[in-house]
């Protein structure tokens, strides 16, 4: 079967009618890996299965959000797209835009963006606009113009993001015939924890699931306002996509803990990059640093006391490697040099 996209698959969850015209790339229905290499070389016993997220249209998660806020727009009559973003919203929405044949201007923190997010909202034909600041500042801007005539805002604080997002939650239950024990997930302003809690109790209620997920949120230590409990004026990380000081969804998030009886913990550079070599070097998966802080986080609880042996883990890996290969070459120390193209001159380079 040819997969419609996740409004066609979960349209009896997701506000929708019959006459709705769906703007979709046929995002969605990624799939749900174990990574038992992973799991050994951390010394776990437990499973873990990564939802990959990067696999979407645009390489991340955005996509699911996307689908259903530009449906939402073109419904509504919208003509300009805005958004603030630290790549990978702007890459989504650009896209998108440019399925509905609308416009898509996008705010972004000068200087901050990894090079393929923006290579991708360029292609798409998005008008970016570039600020002297970071995220929270861009964001900030866009709520005002989201006041505009014909302007929809796709940021997460747009609902139907979230609705859109939540179906990654139902994916993850109907693959796995059951809720994971835990799952984890990187937070940045904090739309897609929103929406992944808000998928499992809509599960949940509706009898599909037995068990709810305790939740396991992780930010970046340089930009870490959930776990500190105050706004980050200057947030710093190597994970650019998470470098949020203020985020939208702050309130939301700390609900989808406590409700859950989870976490929302913090990660350093260090640890996000050790994870982000690791799973690509011990699976073969590619992700964006932002999306090794999840796993960054798994490494932590289970070196901070041990994860249940035999429990049933998911981490949600957000966006593709691809989008920042600047960091994936910074990281390797390995000397890229020519020889000459002998038998022996290449020999004696692969035995180093
Ligand atoms: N991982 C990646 C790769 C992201 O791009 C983002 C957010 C997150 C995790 C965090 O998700 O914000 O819902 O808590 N990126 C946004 C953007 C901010 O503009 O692309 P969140």
């Amino acid at each position: 079967m040819n997969w419609p996209g996740i409004i066609a698959h979960y349209r009896r969850h997701l506000p929708v009618d019959d006459n709705t015209q769906i703007v979709t790339l046929q995002e969605g229905d990624t799939p749900l890996i174990p990574v038992p290499r992973f799991v050994n070389a951390i010394g776990g016993r437990f499973q873990l299965h990564i939802k990959l997220e990067a696999l979407n249209p645009t390489g991340s998660f955005k996509d699911r959000g996307m689908t259903m806020a530009v449906t939402a727009a073109k419904t509504r009559g919208a003509k300009i797209l805005v958004c603030a973003s630290t790549g990978n919203t702007s890459a989504s929405a650009a896209a998108y835009a440019a399925r509905a044949g609308l416009t898509a201007a996008v705010v972004l923190p000068h200087g901050k963006i990894a090079m393929g997010k923006l290579a991708q909202a360029l292609i798409y034909g998005a008008r970016i606009v570039p600020v002297d600041g970071n995220f929270d500042d861009a964001l900030n801007v866009v709520r005002a113009l989201g006041d505009q005539p014909g302007v929809e805002i796709v940021n997460s604080i747009n609902p139907f993001r979230i609705e859109g997002q939540k179906t990654a939650a139902f994916e993850i239950c109907d693959t796995l015939g059951r809720a994971p024990d835990r799952h984890y997930i990187p937070v940045g302003n904090a739309g897609n924890i929103t929406a992944y809690w808000q998928g499992f109790k809509e599960y949940h209620a509706a009898g599909t699931i037995r068990t709810l997920p305790q939740i396991f949120g992780w930010q970046a230590a340089g930009a870490a306002p959930i776990v500190e409990n105050r706004v980050i004026e200057h947030p710093e990380t190597v994970a650019t996509a998470i470098r949020i000081g203020n985020p939208a969804s702050w309130r939301q998030a700390g609900a989808a803990r406590d409700e859950s009886g989870g976490v929302i913990g913090s990660v350093s550079d260090g640890e996000i990059l050790r994870a982000y070599q690791l799973i690509a070097a011990s699976e073969g998966i590619f992700v964006e640093p932002a999306s090794a802080a999840a796993l960054a986080g798994v490494i932590k609880t289970q070196e901070q006391g041990g994860i249940p042996a035999d429990s049933l883990l998911t981490a949600t890996l957000t966006g593709h490697g691809l989008k920042d290969p600047d960091t994936a070459i910074s990281v390797s120390d390995q000397l890229i040099k020519p020889v000459p193209p002998t038998l022996s001159a290449v020999l004696q380079a692969i035995q180093g």
